[in-house]
């Protein structure tokens, strides 16, 4: 059995990655802010997985968790799945800082302390391993009133692609999913018309869905998928054809 650790599980589709990594037979931790009653419900269910509070883009808090995480498995660590993220919409010229540096410090820094912490159990571990971030298409296309998020994802692309050459000869493979719009709490502040405008603009007609990300990661987590790495892969039915 081999152990992933998800960031931002307790919802959305961190939550729905946790429950497809458990039905494909693979040991998870996850951590959020906040315990829902979804991932209480699972924890109680399932011993295969477990949730820790932990403050994405905290260094310390993050250390701790990776570790607690790795004592509590017992198995050797295989992937990490970056995918806590915030988003917040507002022109740049009225956003205030203190709003970017935060969005920043999770989306960003963030995952970059997690992804430092497990390599370095990998190279404890002198086993390979996987890193998947989840970006976004807006880190590579610009939208008005993302410019922080933009950012953030743009970031965490270079992060991919550096990280990858970095540890390519330890057969670590790092890459990038880019959803497009998804069905889940982060784009319920669509307005109806915004909503209808992104599904008139997608070729398959629809928002995404977790179901549409999940497959993906089971591919990139898996032997098949050894010699993909440093590479953002694009989920959105089309829209930035
Ligand atoms: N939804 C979309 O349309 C969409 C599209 C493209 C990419 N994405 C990306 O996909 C990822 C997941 O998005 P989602 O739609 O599932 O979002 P979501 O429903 O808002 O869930 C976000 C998850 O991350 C956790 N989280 C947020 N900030 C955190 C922090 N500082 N420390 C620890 N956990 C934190 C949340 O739990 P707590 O709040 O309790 O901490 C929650 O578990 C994000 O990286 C997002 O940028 C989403």
């Amino acid at each position: 059995m081999k152990h992933i650790m998800v960031t931002g599980g307790s919802r959305g589709l961190g939550l729905g990655i946790v429950i497809h990594l458990l039905n494909q037979g693979y040991k998870v931790s996850t951590c959020s802010r906040n315990k829902t009653t979804a991932v209480d419900d699972l924890v109680n269910n399932n011993e295969h997985v477990k949730w820790f509070q932990c403050e994405v883009g905290n260094a310390e808090q993050t250390a701790t968790f990776v570790k607690s995480a790795c004592e509590w498995a017992e198995v050797p660590l295989w992937g990490l799945i970056n995918n806590a993220g915030i988003a917040k919409e507002g022109v740049l010229a009225t956003f205030p800082n203190v709003e970017s540096d935060a969005l920043l410090q999770v989306n960003l820094n963030g995952a970059l302390y997690f992804a430092r912490e497990v390599l370095r159990v990998f190279l404890r571990q002198n086993t390979a391993g996987r890193i998947i971030n989840i970006s976004s298409i807006i880190g590579s296309r610009g939208y008005t009133g993302l410019a922080a998020y933009s950012a953030s994802k743009a970031g965490l692309d270079g992060l991919t692609r550096a990280l990858a050459r970095e540890n390519g000869r330890r057969n670590i493979t790092v890459n990038s999913i880019a959803p497009g719009y998804l069905d889940t709490e982060m784009s319920s502040t669509l307005s109806d018309k915004k909503r209808d405008q992104i599904i008139r603009r997608t070729p398959m007609h629809r928002l995404g869905t977790v179901a549409d990300i999940t497959p993906a990661i089971s591919f990139l987590l898996s032997d098949e998928a050894a010699f993909i790495t440093g590479q953002t892969l694009t989920i959105d039915g089309g829209i930035t054809n």
